[in-house]
């Protein structure tokens, strides 16, 4: 039984209770963050509650009486639950005023709602996908147009990851105007030659906080990166593919609509991406 956080109580999980008007729950009004354990500590931390704090603003989404608090909460509840890897999921919503209505609460007298729970994940730096790669299909981009904002409206990517499974892939890849924007939960990238593509920053993706380490990273090990979009095709004939996200670190893709990328195996750049990022994000883990 796990200790979750709702609303300044730390409460078992079975315990824990939102209202049924929550916006959130009606309207998938509500923002997120995904930010990783390793060894008991958090990985990219500050970078999380950057864009939780832009994504908030965005929405004009009051903060919770406890922002301030909430680095003491993730600790918490890593600490409650014994999570050496895994996760802390964080959630804010618009909470509710008691009834149903589009138009959004009085903010000076609504609460937004806080939850946050942890999952648990031995070996998440030791992911066996990571040695033999993602398989990726690619379907149609239907979400809405601010990719940019990390809402929970995770429905149609969600349905990404059906599509994914019922073709026996582990994700897909989704496109627009015949260009790859991202995975369903994930960045995505290729290698062409020396050269690290991935798409530029934009309201078409969401800024993932692992990127920004990766590239990073990328720089500082002289790899050239190109901040652009690609095809699809340009995909299926690269060199390697790999995506990231708090939760797969850097992965490397293998397969793209059941063509090969390279030789079809995770690749050194990918791989190479990968040991750096788990090795810097470890040692500066809070
Ligand atoms: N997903 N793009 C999308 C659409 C995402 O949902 C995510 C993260 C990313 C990567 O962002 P970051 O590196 O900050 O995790 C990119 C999280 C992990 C999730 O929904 O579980």
């Amino acid at each position: 039984m796990r200790t979750v956080y709702v609303n300044g109580d730390y409460l078992p999980e079975n315990e824990a209770t939102v209202s049924i008007f929550d916006r959130g729950f009606l309207m998938a009004d509500g923002v997120y963050e995904v930010t990783s354990v390793l060894g008991g500590k958090l990985i990219d931390f500050a970078g999380h509650m950057a864009r939780l704090e832009r994504s908030l603003a965005e929405l004009d989404m009051p903060k919770p009486a406890a922002f301030d608090e909430l680095p003491e909460i993730h600790r918490e509840l890593v600490r409650a639950n014994g999570v050496g890897d895994g996760l802390v999921y964080l959630q804010i919503t618009r909470g509710s005023d008691g009834d149903r209505d589009f138009v959004f609460p009085d903010a000076e007298t609504t609460e937004p709602t806080l939850v946050l729970f942890t999952q648990s994940k031995p070996g998440l730096a030791d992911n066996p996908a990571a040695r033999t790669g993602l398989k990726v299909i690619s379907i149609d981009d239907l979400r809405w147009g601010r990719r940019d904002i990390k809402t929970v409206q995770l429905l149609y990517p969600s349905m990404g990851k059906m599509m994914a499974k019922a073709a026996g892939a582990d994700d897909a890849w989704m496109i627009e105007d015949g260009l790859v924007t991202e995975g369903t939960s994930n960045n995505a990238y290729i290698v062409k030659g020396n050269t690290i593509i991935t798409r530029h920053l934009g309201t078409e993706i969401l800024h993932g906080i692992t990127r920004a380490a990766v590239l990073r990273f990328a720089a500082e090990a002289q790899m050239q990166v190109e901040e652009r979009a690609f095809t699809l095709e340009e995909a299926k004939a690269a060199d390697e593919a790999f995506v990231t996200s708090a939760s797969a670190f850097v992965m490397p893709v293998v397969e793209i609509d059941g063509t090969a990328v390279g030789a079809g195996t995770p690749g050194p750049v990918a791989t190479r991406l990968r040991d750096i990022y788990i090795e810097e994000s470890r040692r500066a883990a809070v």
